[in-house]
């Protein structure tokens, strides 16, 4: 019989970049000889993890089943082929980090050893990367230690199954209010998460609802310890997303108040009950006084006391809360001009640094809004100098195509990675902050808004694994390239055929651009549909209180944000960068509607009028998605058919969309201005 999870888990596209491919050349020849035998040194249930993905890959590519051998040792290390001649030397153990991995080899031998056993999967994980890829045996050598401590993925997945924007089907974890019995899936998952580094995980939605609130209850603990010892095979810790308000509804208190006696008991006993069921329990994420969350401020108090009440509670036992940034006031006037959702994170947390306690991170989004397409850095980085924090990036594709849309997100997440904050002088760019190389952190890194759900396939659209893959590999090493990730990403999940390379990198690497293009101009951001923030709606959140506006009218668009004039934000950056956005002729163009007011008739640098240029991109948006239309179908015979076809079908709705969109935003601006196209092209 066939169970619902064994259809979904069939066909290509579910192995992602760990399908292990037959490698059939000179190179697989070299490495069949030495890979016979495997001596694994240290043993546990990682080191087992790293045992089966090694055997796993090493069939899959090339056909060998080697003879697996235990060693009695302190080593933690496998030694492909011969035992000897590659040693680890007292050098090498002290260039290790505690997750790093060194890979050495010689004539008929392979080492991979690490300081823990975590070391070990990576480095394993990383082998096999080599190894699909071709890299020959002899420049295989290296050492590589992650960028930061933090390398988390954020579930938005709610108990009754379903994902708050998840455009990948239902979650992996959750049924009708039930945690899914067969968790095979999961373990794929952990293995997918861990081959890139991941090492953290909070499995629910940050908004906590009621059926969520009990995870941190008895009845539904053993289950969440299930998952967590699922995860921990492959280093990776599992965190809780916590309701503020949990004392109140499961605890019967009146109050959730951090200051009150009774309330602090309460976490403690709870944060007790918690790790007697997962003792490695992460920690928890915390989503508070946030679109209508409950929070601090329901009982005048402030961030600072709310999160270091709950990490008091967590400290013996060495948990960490990680604290969201993203409070703003969504039941804004929008006539009030004067209010910017903008400065609302920064002004919360800014008073505020220096004041948690050293087990609090906050988590912030790498923008000030949310998520759009195109945002300023949020200048919090470099902002905050004494508390420790993380980066959010939203991997799932809320506001960028909602994986009906190819868009690789990797560029966009470069820039704000490479953004100079000039915080502490020049060098001090965003992931410097977040790895802890600019200020000491004791805690920092990463987190992103997961994309995954059971579709088989994973994330939807075949071409938005890749977000996810790149996701992992910027956490291990942010000075990654996007060009170096879609290549790798492509060869590990589709072949090491340059033509294909060359064909999905040139779509993948353009696919940002091309989608800002068409949907909302100059950093402006949203225009799209309320709640389910897809498809055009120009003045879709003009007149809401969720402070995210346009302010278009006949003669101009834009927000000024300057301190002279506007809102101030470009006031909350370090110098040069306050300056540059202020002044209208320094603003980055990409970004100029997100901090001036722009008249239609204003000339860019390209020369062309503003108006033109919304006209042009929107025109050019969907030409470069009927290019990567024809692009793709000259991959047909190339891949298999499965994902060949199931691309084809999401790039056949992303056109007609990107359609729809170009013909929304221009007659939008043209009724709304009355100027013409200069190349007379149809606008409604
Ligand atoms: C966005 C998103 C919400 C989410 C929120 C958050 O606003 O639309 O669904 O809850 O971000 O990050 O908390």
């Amino acid at each position: 019989m066939i169970k619902p999870g064994d259809a979904q888990k069939q066909g290509r596209a579910y192995d992602c970049w760990l399908a292990y491919r037959p490698l059939e050349n000179a190179v697989a020849d070299q490495y069949r000889t030495i890979c016979k035998k495997v001596a694994v040194a240290g043993q546990s249930a990682i080191m087992e993890s790293a045992v089966d993905e090694l055997k796993r890959g090493l069939k899959g590519i090339l056909g060998v089943e080697p003879e697996v051998l235990y060693a009695k040792s302190d080593t933690r290390a496998l030694f492909i082929g011969s035992e000897s001649g590659v040693e680890l030397t007292a050098d090498d153990m002290h260039a290790l980090g505690d997750e790093g991995f060194i890979l050495k080899t010689c004539k008929d031998a392979i080492l991979i050893a690490g300081k823990t056993d975590r070391g070990v999967l990576y480095g394993t994980f990383a082998f096999l990367r080599c190894l699909q890829v071709g890299i020959k045996p002899e420049d295989l050598s290296r050492m590589e230690n992650p960028a930061a401590g933090i390398r988390m993925i954020n579930h938005w997945d709610n108990l009754d199954g379903s994902i708050e924007r998840g455009y990948a089907g239902n979650s992996i974890f959750f049924r009708d209010n039930q945690f899914i019995a067969d968790k095979s899936r999961v373990r794929d998952y952990a293995r997918l998460l861990s081959s890139v580094g991941i090492n953290g995980i909070s499995i629910n939605n940050v908004n906590v609802h009621a059926r969520e609130t009990r995870l941190i209850t008895r009845e539904l603990l053993p289950e969440v310890a299930e998952l967590a010892g699922i995860f921990r095979n492959y280093g990776i810790s599992v965190y809780l997303s916590v309701n503020y308000s949990s004392p109140i509804e499961l605890g019967g208190l009146s109050t959730a108040d951090p200051l009150d006696k009774a309330v602090q008991d309460w976490w403690c006993k709870k944060a007790a009950e918690i790790y007697e069921y997962i003792p490695d329990l992460g920690g928890f994420l915390v989503k508070a006084d946030s679109e209508f969350r409950p929070g601090p401020f329901t009982y005048g108090r402030t961030h600072d006391q709310g999160a270091n009440m709950l990490a008091k509670a967590l400290e013996p036992f060495g948990g960490i809360v990680i604290w969201r940034c993203f409070v703003y006031n969504c039941r804004q006037d929008w006539r009030d001009t004067k209010t910017d959702r903008a400065n609302a994170a920064y002004d919360h947390f800014m008073p505020l640094d220096g004041k948690f306690m050293d087990n609090v991170v906050l988590q912030i989004k790498n923008g000030p809004m949310d998520f759009q397409v195109r945002e300023p850095v949020s200048p919090l980085f470099g902002g905050l100098t004494k508390t420790n924090q993380i980066l959010e990036l939203q991997i799932t594709q809320e506001y960028t195509g909602q994986q009906k849309h190819v868009c690789f997100l990797i560029p966009q997440w470069k820039e704000v990675l490479d953004f100079e904050t000039w915080s502490n002088g020049p060098g001090s760019t965003v992931k410097k902050l977040v790895c802890g190389k600019v200020y000491p952190q004791k805690h920092c890194g990463f987190a992103a808004v997961s994309n995954i759900g059971d579709n088989a396939n994973w994330t939807g659209h075949v071409l938005a694994q890749a977000n996810l893959y790149g996701y992992g590999r910027l956490t291990w090493n942010p000075d990654l390239s996007s060009e170096a990730i879609a290549e790798e990403w492509i060869r590990l999940t589709f072949s090491n055929d340059p033509e294909i390379i060359g064909t999905i990198s040139d779509i993948l690497l353009k696919s940002w651009l091309t989608y800002e293009k068409y949907t909302s101009p100059l950093g402006i951001g949203w225009m799209i549909n309320p709640n389910h923030h897809y498809g055009p709606n120009v003045d879709g959140y003009e007149y809401s209180p969720w402070g995210t506006y346009h302010r278009a009218d006949w003669r101009a668009i834009g927000v000024d944000r300057t301190v002279a004039r506007g809102t101030g934000f470009a006031g909350r950056y370090h110098k040069p960068n306050a300056d540059m956005y202020e002044d209208m002729d320094k603003c980055p163009e990409e970004l100029l509607l997100f901090f001036h007011r722009v008249a239609y008739r204003h000339r860019l640098k390209s020369g062309k009028t503003l108006i033109q240029h919304i006209y042009d991109t929107h025109f050019e948006g969907v030409e470069e998605v009927e290019q990567f239309r024809e692009k793709w179908l000259s991959l047909e015979g190339k891949i298999d058919r499965e994902r060949f076809e199931s691309v084809l079908e999401r790039l056949d709705i992303q056109l007609k969309d990107a359609r729809e969109w170009r013909d929304v935003v221009n007659s939008y601006f043209y009724r709304k201005s009355g100027i013409p196209d200069e190349k007379g092209r149809t606008i409604y």
